[in-house]
């Protein structure tokens, strides 16, 4: 772990305000969900890119929900790492603190934040393809695969935002909003491939926020970001998180 570089990040968040964090499956990593596009992001033969798109829920909804098993299965085994606890600490360290996350997981909330911003929904809601109404579900597993709406009938699918589809305008719109605004917006554990995700910490570097990233590996990003933090989520935040509070109280 590279110590300047936790020092130059707990300087930046020490003056701020306003702050963002944007995060990826990265940050579950080290509680066991594997990443997507990660060696153990495969399941079967398929990457994301196959199963998580209308078309192949449209072909095949036993096999997209086969999947959705799977991670869910993943998911509920699993706590929440200090990487996300230190997410959760930081509610009430800055006058403003939004979390956004790519996540489905729900192991931000877990740990104790509120108010997530997910901008791709969750895994643990449904939703019913006839009706558009979403219930929460965390049977595991599942009765029976395609579950169906118990009102209509007709297929429920996972309340997840797949690739081909737009994400919901209110949580995209509170997302951005809080990124135009922020002084800091750290990107944590995500490839920073998939838009308009990707596009939060370029909007708000735009507009004059620094950009702290954690991920193990470059990225698109890293060429944008103030501070770069080479390493795992659960190791570097906890550190980033102990330099700040020694700051703030010398
Ligand atoms: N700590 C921090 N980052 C990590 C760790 C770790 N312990 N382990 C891996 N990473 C990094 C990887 O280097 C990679 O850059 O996490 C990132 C995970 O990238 P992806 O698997 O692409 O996940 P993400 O960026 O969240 O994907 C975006 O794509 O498939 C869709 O909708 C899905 O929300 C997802 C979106």
């Amino acid at each position: 772990m590279d110590d300047d570089k936790i020092e130059a990040a707990a300087e930046v968040l020490r003056g701020a305000e306003r702050v963002v964090a944007l995060t990826g499956a990265g940050i579950s990593a080290e509680s066991g969900v594997p990443t997507f596009r990660g060696p153990d992001g495969l399941w079967k033969t398929y990457r994301a890119e196959e199963l998580a798109t209308p078309e192949a829920f449209q072909a095949d909804p036993v096999l997209v929900w086969e999947w959705y098993e799977w991670r869910r299965g993943r998911v509920a085994a699993v706590e929440p790492n200090p990487g996300h606890i230190v997410l959760a600490r930081w509610q009430t360290t800055f006058r403003s603190f939004t979390l956004i996350t790519q996540n489905v997981d729900g192991l931000h909330a877990k740990a104790g934040s509120a108010d997530v911003v997910e901008l791709h929904g969750n895994i643990w809601k449904l939703r019913c393809t006839a009706e558009g109404t979403v219930t929460e579900n965390r049977a595991h597993p599942l009765p029976e695969l395609p579950p169906r709406c118990p009102a209509c009938g007709a297929l429920l699918r996972p309340h997840i935002v797949w690739f081909g589809e737009p994400l919901d305008r209110a949580t995209l719109g509170r997302a951005f909003a809080a990124s135009e605004a922020c002084d800091v917006i750290l990107t944590i554990g995500t490839s920073a491939v998939v838009h308009p995700a990707a596009s939060l910490p370029l909007t708000a570097a735009a507009a004059g926020a620094r950009v702290i990233e954690v991920n193990p590996e470059p990225t698109p990003l890293t060429l944008s970001a103030h501070v770069s933090l080479r390493g795992p989520s659960g190791v570097i935040l906890p550190a980033v998180d102990e330099r700040l509070r020694a700051l703030r109280q010398a």
